[in-house]
């Protein structure tokens, strides 16, 4: 890696964050909560939009490995209509400052239906104190995706609690383990011939990347994507198996040479997992691409989304560097946000009195 590449790198702080990721889990994890306020729900609903959203999208998946169709992500100003006074509404936001989140929280009052809030302050934790809601404050980083393990730690209690599902807390230390392992070799201080993230980034540097994915690991999808977007600056999409084996393969028909088909594979996939990808990546070769394949890490669904976030998420940070740019501002999302607050004036009519 040249020499002014290494020191940007040192100097950003969005590095930093992720190179500290495993200590940051940690940390959340020693953290007490108290969770005694927490009641038992038939079903869970996380609100969240972007990096915030990306934790219920992670305990979703997850924990849908035993309760499918219990949990679901709302990134939207309103729940659904079906949810319940049995429902437990988990509102999640960085900033706490988030126009959708903090409908949402407002939705749910309105409704009656329980709610909890986890933000590192804002309109989040004021409505909370006004109306009496739990409330969990956590930790901000440089930004809100690279804050993820201080959000997703908390809400993943939450979620346990909330299920009676305790049991599986041990799975979130498990995931420690693994975090570690997979800093070790994509982190700053990792060998860079050898740093698979640094090596991602190099092969999608001219390159469209698009992201294939089972079902089972979705979240680590859809981070992935939004990790292109907001700290590489570039398009991307993902496609989940097997609905794209009956639209999206049949535009390989079409190779232009210039997508990178990125694979999320693990060990122990279900047999039609793998026999799918195996079909489908042998129709990408005799059309002319190149699949790479990222594997995951780890026996449980938790650590397996967890260690290829943590890699993919890497390798858009040195997708950056490599492309001159800084990962961490998002003028274009800070320009929308201020945009719509002005005309829309939500927050204002938001803030409690
Ligand atoms: O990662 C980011 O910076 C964004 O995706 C934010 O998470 C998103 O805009 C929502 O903001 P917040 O996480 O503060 O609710």
């Amino acid at each position: 890696m040249p020499r002014k590449l290494r020191d940007d790198i040192g100097s950003s702080k969005l590095f930093q964050d992720y190179d500290r990721w495993p200590k940051h889990f940690q940390e959340a994890l020693e953290e007490e909560f108290q969770l005694n306020f927490i009641p038992r729900a038939e079903r869970l609903v996380f609100a969240g939009m972007g990096g915030s959203a990306v934790a219920g999208d992670i305990i979703a998946d997850w924990l849908s490995e035993d309760q499918p169709a219990r949990i679901e992500v709302v990134k939207d100003y309103h729940l659904p209509l079906h949810m319940t006074r049995k429902s437990l509404v988990i509102t999640i936001s960085c900033s706490g400052n988030t126009e959708e989140t903090v409908s949402v929280l407002l939705e749910a009052l309105k409704r009656q239906i329980p709610c909890v809030a986890v933000s590192s302050g804002g309109l989040l934790e004021q409505v909370s104190q006004k109306r009496r809601v739990p409330f969990i404050k956590v930790k901000a980083l440089s930004s809100p995706r690279s804050s993820l393990p201080f959000m997703l730690i908390p809400a993943a209690r939450i979620a346990l609690e909330s299920l009676g599902k305790n049991a599986k807390e041990r799975e979130l230390v498990e995931c420690l383990d693994i975090m570690r392992d997979v800093g070790n070799q994509t982190s700053t201080r990792a060998s860079t011939r050898l740093n698979p993230a640094a090596m991602l980034a190099k092969m999608t540097k001219n390159c469209q990347p698009i992201i294939y994915t089972p079902l089972t690991l979705k979240a680590a999808a859809i981070r992935f994507k939004n990790s292109l977007n907001e700290n590489a600056k570039v398009h991307s999409s993902v496609e989940m198996l097997p609905e794209l084996c009956h639209n999206e393969l049949e535009a390989w028909i079409n190779n232009n040479r210039t997508w990178l088909p990125i694979l999320l594979r693990s060990k122990k996939e279900p047999p039609e997992v793998n026999q799918r990808f195996k079909a489908v990546q042998s129709i990408m070769r005799n059309n002319g691409a190149k699949p790479f394949e990222a594997w995951a890490k780890g026996s449980t669904r938790l650590s397996k989304i967890m260690s290829l976030l943590y890699l993919l998420d890497f390798s858009t940070l040195y997708l950056a560097k490599l492309k001159g740019l800084n990962p961490l501002p998002t003028p274009n999302i800070d320009a929308l946000k201020k945009q719509l607050g002005s005309n829309l004036r939500y927050l204002e009519r938001y803030a409690p009195r």
